[in-house]
């Protein structure tokens, strides 16, 4: 079972997206040697040429480094990939359908095609967020199709990184998350991990999947939780960034998580917290605490384009300047994210929209129709009517507030991640709004 240095392994990922290519690069820099699959040719494609699909910092020296030490490979041959491998990692994506329930075809379509070419023992392992009782599943499809009586495990070992930080957060991670129901599963899971000599918590598989799926919503509730404090603090004049401090600091609270801001959005927490509270139900608890979540969510960003219209009366023919379409900094992943939002929102109201983002440009440009797309934040604020700060990218902290002023034709600034000061921006000249302020 073991490769020959020690406790080295041979790894398929089977997915290459935002997860699965930090597993897979991570993985390879341990030392295993890892075959990243994706039934997407192009992708793969891409990636033979050293060409990497999504922005992650750091991701694609990772990459270029591990392929240059074979450690690395990819492919869409999942056959060759599962018979070479001891342990197979599913992190395909798993998004939400219509009426919230996690779409677990893609899952199914891996359980069903690695039942295809089982030829001897493997660790199947979901990396992808399924809800609570999908590796029971998984199991059923292999053992249904799989060609004879080959023994395998099924295990759930959910990702907790974060797009923009994915790297260090998989290499150091706060706990590993570990469901298992043999102790074949969990001691193979526990000699990949143990280089990262990290907290494991070692489960059931039901368990396992139930704390990723909790744990995203804890963190939603947090923030939601902090943008509803926000709405009070608009209100009464309290300071919310005060707020938040003094809360953060009491360790049982802590301050991440707790920066109130237009509202959650990417690829993991709007279809968690729905799928989440679509399992609920279906186990016959209503969940309304994360229905809740979701509303204050959604009101954010409505209540912040309506203090926006309140400040600029008609948007039609009004120019806007968006800063940052990510949902979030340091990726550009354009999944749920709020500035997509106002964007379809204010293009209703017949706004002339001139947007820019450091990375989410070229992802942004295939769907995004009748915007400016600007070079950077002074083009993009030439002749604006209002300067949304949409996304709170590091170079926006640092703009040159004068020189907007002269560039704008109303120095208005809607400052949806309150990146900047009232008093400062107010001092130049500016009209400004912020969150909760
Ligand atoms: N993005 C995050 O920050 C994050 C963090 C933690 C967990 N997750 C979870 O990880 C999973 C993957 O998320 P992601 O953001 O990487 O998604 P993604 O859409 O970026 O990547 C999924 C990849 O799987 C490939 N794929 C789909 N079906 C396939 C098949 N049958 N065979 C081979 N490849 C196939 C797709 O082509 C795509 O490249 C999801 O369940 C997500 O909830 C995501």
């Amino acid at each position: 079972m073991l490769a020959k240095n020690d406790t080295k392994f041979n790894v398929a990922v089977i997915g290459a997206g935002y997860v699965g290519l930090v597993v897979s690069a991570c993985l390879a820099k341990l030392g295993n040697k890892v075959i990243s699959v994706d039934n997407n040719r192009k992708k793969i494609e891409l990636l033979k040429s050293m060409k990497i699909p999504n922005y992650e910092p750091g991701l694609e020296n990772l990459v270029r480094e591990n392929v240059r030490r074979r450690k690395l490979e990819f492919s869409s041959d999942l056959k060759r990939a599962v018979r070479k491998s001891d342990i197979i990692f599913i992190a395909v994506g798993t998004p939400a359908k219509e009426n919230g329930e996690a779409d677990l075809s893609a899952v199914e379509r891996v359980a069903f095609g690695i039942s295809q070419v089982l030829d001897a023992y493997k660790l199947i392992v979901e990396k992808s967020t399924v809800p609570v009782r999908t590796g029971e599943k998984v199991k059923e499809t292999i053992r249904r199709y799989a060609k004879g009586d080959i023994e395998f495990d099924v295990a759930s070992n959910p990702e907790f990184l974060r797009e923009g930080r994915a790297i260090s957060d998989f290499l150091r991670p706060d706990r590993i998350v570990i469901g298992v129901e043999s102790k074949r599963a969990a001691s193979l899971l526990k000699a990949l991990y143990r280089p990262l000599k990290a907290p494991i918590v070692v489960t059931d598989i039901n368990t396992a999947e139930l704390i990723k799926h909790a744990s995203n919503s804890f963190l939603a509730t947090k923030i939601s939780f902090i943008n509803a404090v926000s709405m009070i603090c608009e209100k009464t004049g309290a300071n919310i960034e005060e707020v938040a401090l003094g809360m953060g600091l009491d360790r049982r609270i802590g301050k991440e998580f707790l920066a109130a801001g237009i509202g959650w959005g990417g690829s993991c927490f709007p279809k968690d917290v729905d799928a989440f509270i679509h399992i609920a139900k279906k186990t016959g608890y209503n969940f309304r605490l994360l229905e809740e979540v979701r509303h204050v969510n959604i009101f954010q960003r409505r209540h912040f384009l309506e203090r926006i219209k309140e400040e600029l009366w008609i948007l039609k023919g009004k120019n806007i300047a968006i800063l940052g379409l990510a949902f979030k900094p340091n990726t550009d992943d354009l999944r749920e994210s709020p500035a997509l939002y106002l964007i379809n929102e204010l293009l209703e109201e017949e706004a002339k929209l001139r947007v820019y983002d450091p990375q989410a440009m070229n992802k942004a440009k295939k769907f995004i129709r009748n915007v400016k797309f600007c070079r950077d934040s002074y083009e993009a604020v030439k002749g604006a009517d209002c300067m949304i700060l949409a996304t709170a990218w590091e170079e926006f902290k640092n703009l040159n507030f004068k020189k907007i002023k002269t560039l704008m034709r109303y120095p208005f600034v809607a400052d949806g991640r309150n990146l900047y000061s009232s008093s400062q921006l107010g001092s130049l000249g500016f009209k400004y709004i912020g969150i909760g302020k």
